[in-house]
């Protein structure tokens, strides 16, 4: 009975006419959202729904923008989903940015992948007090476990030791060095979080670390786009974005375990590792409100990862660009005989007397911008840039690329170049350099990356030449993630 009437009805409505209603009602809504705030930054129009995604080549998310920035300018907007981005070029308006106008840019944005993946817990994500009191004792740690001491400098030799072994094994034949070198450095960061380094033949810890490397790369599709823009539907869809979810779940657990473990032989007056020392903060009386489980978890596992990511690509770079310039590599090669030789180990020190291997780890930096546009930011209050009005919580891209690919700060912007950061035989800063970006929220593991990248390349160069194998040419094709790293490939190390 029912059941025919609702037929009935079905039948009588104006199906066509109603259809059209919805379908203009759903239009104008979305283009009254879509509609630019005043005085906002100019950019390309966007289709309704997706935004401007579809403006962005996937392959190229750091370059394929050319053209909009060439038609628009420093500042321009575009849209991801219903949500506004500004994106900022060149190094003075990103100085204005990242440090003058520091606190107008401060907070991330609320991405519904990574607020599903974090919670908004720890420091890459959070905003406000939770972030401040975060930061801080990050910052804190990081010194206090040696930051500038020799203790770390230490963690760091020992570990070439067995990073140079291990290359060694391979005889000079032809090998990947990805998961080796992401072992290495991610041992670093491990005895700092952890307390403990792992062995580059614990199976467990090489699936985590591929399991890692599978969630960065994933993140570059474009189904994590998608599922930005629309959470609640693409939730229940299979796809890419499920298996990033079940990866950092992993991640997790791994985490979570190291934690319980602490928590099983925590011995307050003795501070092993990071871990210990958050332990301890949480038992204070009168521990700020932030330091609790949840906090922890993920503070530590934003340590974890993005310790280990970035360095370790830019480490691969550097091999690759080393393997392909073998004229720069002799270089480096003369300057450690003639420093160091092949009695001791590099140490910092070496540093102030080898600007040409100093200069080579910058440049490799600057070339392969592992971080393209940094984190994003949002704005925390209206603001102004450039004579354009940015509304308060406005998400803002700093393309560091545009900074590294400039021609007014890099004489040779598109060549690898040691001789960008020299000067008369000596190591030169430069201004234009910022691939930790710069400011409040600049990446607080810029010193011990640098760290690692001079310690763990120089050993490397001490003990081996690298050499495509033969028959093989090597190339500069990268994998778009969170981070741009070498497409996977194989190299000779040849023992000197
Ligand atoms: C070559 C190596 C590295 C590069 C190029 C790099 C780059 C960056 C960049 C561009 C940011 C975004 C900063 C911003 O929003 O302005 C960042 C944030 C961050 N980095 Fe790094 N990083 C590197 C190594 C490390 C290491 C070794 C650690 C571990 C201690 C680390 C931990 C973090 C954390 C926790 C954040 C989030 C900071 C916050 O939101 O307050 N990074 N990094
Ligand atoms: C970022 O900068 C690079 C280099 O200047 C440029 O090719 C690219 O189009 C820029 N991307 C965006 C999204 O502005
Ligand atoms: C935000 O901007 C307004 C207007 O310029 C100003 O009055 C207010 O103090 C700012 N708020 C913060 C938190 O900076």
């Amino acid at each position: 009975m029912l059941l025919q009437l609702l037929s009935a009805l079905w039948e009588s409505l104006p199906w066509s006419e109603v259809l059209l209603f919805l379908a203009s009602f759903l239009l104008i809504a979305d283009c009254l959202k879509r509609r630019r705030p005043k005085d906002f930054p100019p950019g390309p129009v966007s289709l309704p729904v997706l935004g401007t995604i579809f403006h962005v080549d996937p392959k190229k998310p750091h370059l394929s923008a050319l053209k909009i920035a060439e038609k628009y300018g420093k500042v321009f907007s575009m849209q991801l989903g219903t949500q506004w981005m500004v994106v900022v070029n060149g190094l003075p308006l990103m100085k204005e940015v990242l440090v003058h106008q520091g606190d107008n840019f401060l907070d991330r944005p609320p991405f519904p992948l990574l607020n599903e993946i974090t919670g908004t817990f720890g420091l890459l994500a959070s905003n406000g007090l939770s972030w401040k009191q975060q930061r801080r004792f990050v910052l804190t740690t990081l010194r206090n476990f040696g930051l500038g001491k020799r203790s770390l400098e230490e963690r760091i030799q020992d570990e070439s030791r067995y990073l140079t072994e291990a290359i060694g094994d391979e005889k000079g034949q032809p090998f990947d060095p990805h998961f080796q070198i992401n072992n290495a450095v991610s041992n670093i960061i491990c005895s700092i979080v952890f307390g403990d380094r792992f062995d580059y033949h614990d199976g467990h810890f090489q699936n985590l670390l591929r399991i890692l490397d599978e969630a960065i790369v994933l993140q570059g599709s474009v189904w994590i786009q998608l599922y930005d823009i629309c959470p609640a539907i693409m939730k229940y869809l299979p796809g890419p974005h499920q298996t990033v979810f079940k990866n950092w779940d992993q991640l997790k657990s791994f985490v979570k375990e190291m934690i319980e473990k602490h928590k099983e032989d925590w011995n307050p007056s003795e501070t092993r590792d990071f871990i210990d020392a958050y332990l301890n903060e949480m038992a204070k009386d009168g521990a700020a409100s932030s330091f609790h489980e949840q906090n922890l978890l993920i503070s530590t596992l934003d340590l974890f990862f993005a310790g280990t990511e970035t360095t370790s690509s830019a480490l691969r770079w550097t091999l690759l660009y080393m393997a392909l310039h073998p004229e720069i590599q002799a270089r480096v090669h003369s300057e450690i005989d003639s420093e160091i030789g092949q009695s001791r180990q590099p140490r910092m020190e070496d540093r102030d007397s080898m600007p040409y291997t100093n200069a080579v780890v910058h440049e490799v930096q600057r070339i392969s911008n592992v971080v393209p546009f940094g984190a994003p930011r949002m704005t925390t209050n209206d603001t102004e840039l450039a004579g354009f009005r940015i509304p308060k919580k406005t998400i803002v891209a700093a393309n560091l690329s545009s900074v590294f690919l400039d021609k007014e700060e890099w004489e040779t912007p598109d060549v690898f170049n040691p001789s960008h950061f020299l000067e008369n035989g000596q190591f030169k800063k430069k201004e234009a350099f910022i691939p930790f970006s710069a400011g409040k929220r600049a990446c607080p593991g810029e010193q011990l990356a640098k760290m690692e990248l001079f310690l763990f390349f120089t050993a490397l160069l001490q003990k081996f030449t690298f050499q495509a194998p033969q028959n093989v040419k090597l190339n500069l094709d990268y994998r778009v993630g969170i981070t741009l790293s070498p497409q996977p490939y194989q190299i000779c190390a040849h023992p000197r």
